[in-house]
């Protein structure tokens, strides 16, 4: 997969390199570039926004730098992410639709927004018909100063559903079998008391079915804790 994240603040998006992401660009399973908004500028302030047209506080983002920008980037296939808290809710349903993108590109856009006809512009027929999509994209309902971590938010999920990617290809399998996906039970490890605590007997039983059927009840006691 193709990923290229767009942003005012380039090194925002330096965790990108570390850790299973960092592992799956030397394996050629992912291939990610972070590119500078600003390079696309050519008046001596490197300007990106502007005052909003009918009113109103905040700035909006130029449309003509973004537009040089995905067009710089931009090939058949790709998903054309806009990260807004008005977007569509992330899920993990949404990153398993997108773990097989050829081509994912994050528009990293201050709060107050991109110029609308960014979207407008890229949904148009003739991107369609290229199998371009525009999504517009929130990862909760909170309001983040820009993009950068949302877009690194939707990455990690993402990427870590591309086959390869994860060390331990069961713990895919064993989210899948879980009726939400990600919804998990608590664990445990060594010792078997600490600090006065206490593992579940049950996971001492060696009764595989015993301990499933209770993984199962402390999953769903979670989930309702949890609403
Ligand atoms: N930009 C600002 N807030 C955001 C959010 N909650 N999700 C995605 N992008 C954002």
């Amino acid at each position: 997969m193709k990923i290229d994240v767009i942003s005012i603040f380039p090194e925002y998006l330096s965790p990108l390199k570390l850790s299973l992401l960092g592992k799956a660009q030397n394996a050629g399973l992912v291939d990610i570039s972070v590119h500078d908004l600003r390079a696309q500028t050519n008046d001596n302030h490197n300007t990106v926004d502007d005052t909003p047209y009918g009113g109103g506080a905040g700035m909006v983002m130029l449309p003509e730098v973004w537009g040089k920008t995905i067009d710089s980037v931009v090939t058949d296939g790709a998903d054309i992410i806009i990260l807004t808290p008005a977007g569509k809710r992330f899920n993990q349903k949404m990153a398993e639709s997108f773990s097989s993108s050829k081509q994912m590109i994050f528009a990293c856009g201050r709060y107050e927004g991109i110029d609308d006809r960014v979207r407008q512009y890229y949904s148009q027929p003739e991107f369609q018909s290229r199998n371009i999509r525009v999504h517009e994209v929130s990862i909760g309902d909170y309001v983040l100063g820009g993009g950068e971590v949302a877009s690194m938010v939707m990455i990690e999920a993402i990427t870590r559903l591309i086959p390869g990617v994860l060390g331990n290809p069961e713990s895919l399998a064993e989210e899948s079998h879980n009726s939400e996906g990600y919804l998990e039970y608590p664990n445990f490890t060594k010792p078997q008391e600490w600090r006065g605590i206490s593992v579940p007997e049950i996971l001492l039983s060696g009764n595989h079915a015993a301990i499933a059927k209770w993984r199962t009840q402390q999953a769903g006691q979670r989930a309702k804790d949890n609403l």
